[in-house]
């Protein structure tokens, strides 16, 4: 543990752009709910012109002592731009400005109001931006690039015009612990680069789409965001975006569901076979042993979602209900859905479920519920969804 006081040796990017940031291998749950099976990193960085010295967003304040630790020996800092006002990035904002009386905060007026609530600090620490404004460090000049909604109202971007490196913070980022300062193994940081655009951007991918098409005027040399690796081939991870927010949906069903005596698992075992038979991808979920992350990467681009569910005092079981409310914020680019599971005695299941989903731009096909455990009327039912559902892939032109 860094309790501050120590010295640490900054990581070069570019000549005086160095990386400050801070390695967390063993958190595994963000914002109490976002698993993070690989930790995450929180990524400042330190630009150091020939007349003034920015830092680039700072770390969560659980490892500020890191960050003041790789400050140790930087007499100066003149500002501290905040691109995102969330805590894991402006949490050690107060240490900073503690340690340099002089340094104002740069950030957009939206995120100033957002510090000022969430970290008490003085409006007279703040330089308000505009959109496309620039501030000189000398020989370094720093370009913020408005970006609302990624994930938060008040964010921006910074781009380092001379070096070519751009800063968008949480935009392009992954959570993933790793001592390797740029992308070394492709798939893994696809992976993490995957799940974190499903839990944390996909609800605003249309507006992402916009940010996209202005990053493309940009001539951009490395992408330096503020969780997981760099990127020193940019359109690694462009491309990548540009297919999950542009790209076809994929001839597949994401089955999340659970059971707890047996007939809505028999129900499942039974369509996803059905599917298989129709030429249909499936990614099968039981919600009571899922990571939800991998849920979320599947629904980036599934065409279709069916939630199984038996039926739990008159609703729908409470994590499928959970996994509904999720998937329902989460906002994909889905279009059909259903609901299959379960009843003993009644209820109001597949209502509930339907009012769980209601933000879902989804036809909603022929739900399947049996009275206990499935017989042949059932099956023939489950066979008639999947024949729908091949129809719907069909139409869309995905199979
Ligand atoms: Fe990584 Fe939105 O904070």
């Amino acid at each position: 543990m860094i309790e501050g006081g120590e010295r640490m040796k900054a990581r070069q990017i570019r000549p005086n752009i160095h990386w400050v940031g801070a390695i967390d291998w063993d958190r595994r749950l963000f914002d109490a709910l976002v698993p993070l099976p690989d930790g995450t990193s929180y990524n400042a960085y330190l630009v150091q012109g020939s007349q003034k010295v920015a830092l680039i967003d700072t770390v969560d304040p659980t490892m500020t002592g890191v960050l003041m630790a790789y400050l140790e020996d930087v007499p100066v800092i003149d500002y501290v731009i905040a691109n995102h006002a969330e805590q894991d990035h402006s949490g050690s904002i107060p240490h900073v400005l503690a340690k340099y009386p002089e340094a104002k905060i740069v950030t957009t007026p939206k995120c100033r109001d957002l510090l000022m609530a969430l970290l008490l600090v003085p409006q007279d620490r703040f330089i308000t931006v505009t959109d496309g404004e620039t501030l000189s460090l000398g020989d370094k000049t720093l370009e913020f690039i408005y970006a609302p909604w990624v994930h938060w109202p008040e964010t921006m971007l910074t781009y380092a015009q001379e070096d070519r490196v751009l800063f968008p913070c949480d935009l392009f980022g992954s959570h993933l612990a790793t001592t390797e300062m740029y992308v070394a193994n492709e798939g893994q940081v696809y992976e993490a680069a995957k799940r974190y655009y499903a839990e944390i951007m996909m609800p605003f991918h249309t507006i992402i789409e916009k940010h996209l098409d202005k990053l493309s005027g940009y001539r951009i040399d490395v992408i330096a965001p503020s969780h997981g690796p760099m990127y020193d081939k940019p359109s690694f991870i462009m491309e990548a975006y540009r297919s999950w927010v542009f790209g076809p949906l994929k001839n597949m069903v994401v089955l999340p569901y659970v059971s707890m005596h047996g007939s809505t698992q028999k129900m499942v075992e039974y369509f996803v076979e059905a599917l298989i038979e129709r030429g249909i991808t499936v990614r099968q979920f039981n919600l009571a042993v899922t990571d939800i992350g991998r849920l979320a990467i599947a629904l980036v681009d599934a065409a279709t979602i069916v939630l199984g569910s038996p039926t739990v005092l008159s609703g729908p079981h409470p994590v499928v209900a959970y996994a509904a409310i999720l998937t329902n914020a989460l906002r994909p680019k889905t279009k059909f859905a259903s609901i299959i599971g379960s009843y003993g005695w009644g209820g109001r299941m597949v209502e509930q479920i339907k009012g769980l989903i209601s933000n879902l731009k989804v036809e909603l096909l022929e739900p399947v519920v049996t009275k206990g455990y499935p017989k042949d009327g059932d099956f023939a039912a489950l066979d008639r969804l999947a024949d729908e559902i091949l129809t719907r892939h069909r139409q869309i032109k995905i199979i």
